[in-house]
């Protein structure tokens, strides 16, 4: 993500300066680089203060040293509450409850023997409260035989949603109050690793449940007050509701297609949010498919990209390897996005993307 906002930035003649907390993170050789813990009080203020803005691409961050910089006169965007309140699945739920924002049915828990004590509540879904990202602090909990499942530390137990899709809209608010969305993307997820395998755009959806998906991103990101990029995480069911799922207030997995296949891109429409610039043009220009690229799961080790010359003799297949040296079972190594004015084309080209393109080492 930070890599591909810097590559936005350069067309603004913006100076970057990244902390990250592993010496050899894809932004390393691009920008002036620090490597330093991005949870530490002391290092994450010591960065700050020789930045004038500060964003962030993953919301595990020290938000009382972002705290302390908005205090010494720093731009901090998001702002520092509101990653404070996404680091937390359980505020983010509190959140939507306040708001009625809808949301699927939810309680708190506070470890194993509490979800062990909500039989009833299943078929369920059960959350890490802190620290889970693609799909590692989710677990269905169908029956009380999977009750052994349940994570042993604050969370949720979530009512399991038979949804009919899974859409996204990100939407961005600059510091005027200029609100603009992207058009919702659906995505497709691998059955048992819980990860985005593809994302499509434009969704198959009927305006009615759009205009609606859309509406609520916007309420969302007015109610939050937030200035910058939040995605949003929404379930359409068979009924045709919508339910939110997660937030992020960042670029996002489900917005890497719109580098291609929108006037603007999601990195530059952060760029343009955070320093206060006029919103850019969200609009499709074509249909986009978007592949993440992910370390196959027999290999761990310096990671090598097998079927690349195969896939970019296709016509509209862009690549986006992010630098990462060493893949490891499923790892993000990249992606690739499919752009088709023929949707029974942009489909055929993706399947064929993901079976072709492997990461190995
Ligand atoms: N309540 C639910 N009902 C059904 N499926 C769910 C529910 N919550 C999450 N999931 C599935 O698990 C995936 C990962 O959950 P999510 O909360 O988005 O975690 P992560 O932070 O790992 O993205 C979702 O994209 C969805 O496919
Ligand atoms: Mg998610």
């Amino acid at each position: 993500m930070g890599r591909m906002l810097i590559q936005s930035g350069i067309d603004f003649n913006i100076p970057f300066a990244v902390l990250d907390p592993d010496a050899h993170a894809p932004c390393s050789t691009l920008t002036e680089f620090s490597q330093g813990k991005l949870t530490d009080y002391d290092t994450v203020l010591k960065f700050g203060s020789s930045c004038d803005i500060i964003t962030i691409e993953i919301e595990s961050v020290n938000t009382e040293a972002l705290k302390e910089l908005v205090r010494q006169g720093k731009k901090v965007y998001p702002q520092p509450e509101i990653i404070e309140l996404i680091q937390d699945k359980r505020t983010q739920k509190m959140f939507y409850q306040e708001h009625h924002i809808p949301t699927a049915e939810f309680l708190l828990v506070e470890g194993a023997s509490d979800v062990k004590s909500k039989e009833s509540f299943l078929p369920a879904v059960n959350k890490l409260g802190r620290e889970g990202y693609d799909g590692r602090g989710v677990q269905i909990i169908q029956t009380p035989a999977d009750l052994h499942k349940a994570f042993d530390a604050p969370g949720l137990l979530e009512k399991l949603i038979p949804f009919e899709k899974e859409i996204a809209v990100i939407v961005a608010r600059n510091e005027q109050g200029e609100v603009k969305s992207f058009p919702a993307v659906e995505m497709v997820f691998h059955p048992v690793q819980n990860l985005v395998e593809y994302l499509f755009a434009p969704t198959e959806l009927s305006l009615k449940i759009l205009k609606e998906a859309d509406a609520v991103a916007k309420n969302i990101i007015q109610k939050l007050n937030m200035i910058g990029l939040l995605a949003v995480e929404m379930f359409v069911t068979k009924a045709g509701e919508i339910l939110v799922n997660e937030i992020a207030p960042r670029p996002h997995n489900s917005g890497h297609q719109t580098i291609e296949a929108n006037v603007t891109s999601q990195y530059e429409q952060h760029l343009r949010a955070i320093l206060d610039l006029p919103l850019g043009d969200t609009s499709l220009t074509t249909p986009s498919a978007m592949v993440n690229l992910l370390g196959e799961p027999a290999f761990e080790g310096l990671a090598k990209y097998q079927g690349m010359e195969e896939i970019l003799k296709l016509s509209g297949v862009h690549i986006h390897l992010y630098g990462k040296r060493f893949t490891k079972p499923f790892r993000k190594m990249g992606h690739v996005t499919i752009v088709d004015s023929d949707v029974k084309s942009l489909k055929k080209k993706a399947n064929f993307v993901k079976q072709t393109l492997k990461v190995i080492a």
